[in-house]
């Protein structure tokens, strides 16, 4: 296996054949804690739900050895104002804080900026996914706004982060990166 620095990834548009590897990934509990999900809902299920739609576009995160290993969207893209909601999810947790998250969010930004041309790229975390906020402020995210109590799990109602990154930052961005 390469070593971290070197470990490349690529992206692919989503197909349905991706989504039997994906069905794992619905049963993992962390999962779904980190991206606020029921259980019920399935990571899947969702992105399946999605395939095909005008104003949504799915790539598989594939690794050099051809292994899928998640999935990264541009979601509820608005054309008129040219405004997308990102997600990421990393399912094979094998890969995590591995720089694969950074790489995924570097290539889908130059994907939404250079190709789609998008002005704006939003997301939102929960406040205790600390992986994720800290990849996505190592990319150039800011945050923009706390959104208080809108989720409740475990008895508890929890935080999440609106960030935002736009054609401005992310080139000012891209020599950091
Ligand atoms: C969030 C996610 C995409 C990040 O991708 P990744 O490849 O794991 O992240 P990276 O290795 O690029 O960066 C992770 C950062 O968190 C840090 N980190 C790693 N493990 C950590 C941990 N257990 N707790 C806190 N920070 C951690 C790393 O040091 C790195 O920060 P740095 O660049 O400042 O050193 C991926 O972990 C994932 O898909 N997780 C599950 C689903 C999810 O949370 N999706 C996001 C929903 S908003």
């Amino acid at each position: 296996m390469p070593n971290h620095q070197e470990e490349e990834i690529s992206l692919e548009p989503l197909l349905k054949e991706h989504l039997k590897q994906m069905a794992a990934w619905g049963e993992d509990a962390e999962i779904n804690y980190l991206l606020g999900l029921d259980g019920i809902t399935k990571y899947w299920e969702r992105c399946a739900d999605l395939l095909g739609q005008p104003n949504h576009r799915l790539w598989a995160i594939k690794t050099g050895q051809g292994c899928v290993i998640g999935e990264i969207s541009l979601s509820q893209i608005c054309w008129r104002v040219r405004e997308a909601e990102l997600r990421i999810c990393i399912g094979n947790r094998a890969y995590w804080g591995r720089g694969l998250g950074k790489k995924a969010l570097q290539a889908i930004l130059i994907k939404a900026f250079d190709e789609l041309k998008l002005k704006r790229v939003y997301l939102r975390v929960y406040h205790y996914n600390t992986r994720a906020l800290k990849c996505y402020l190592r990319c150039g995210f800011k945050k923009e706004a706390v959104l208080r109590n809108r989720y409740r799990y475990g008895g508890q109602n929890r935080d999440i982060y609106l960030m935002y990154i736009d054609q401005r930052l992310f080139k000012a961005h891209l020599g950091k990166l």
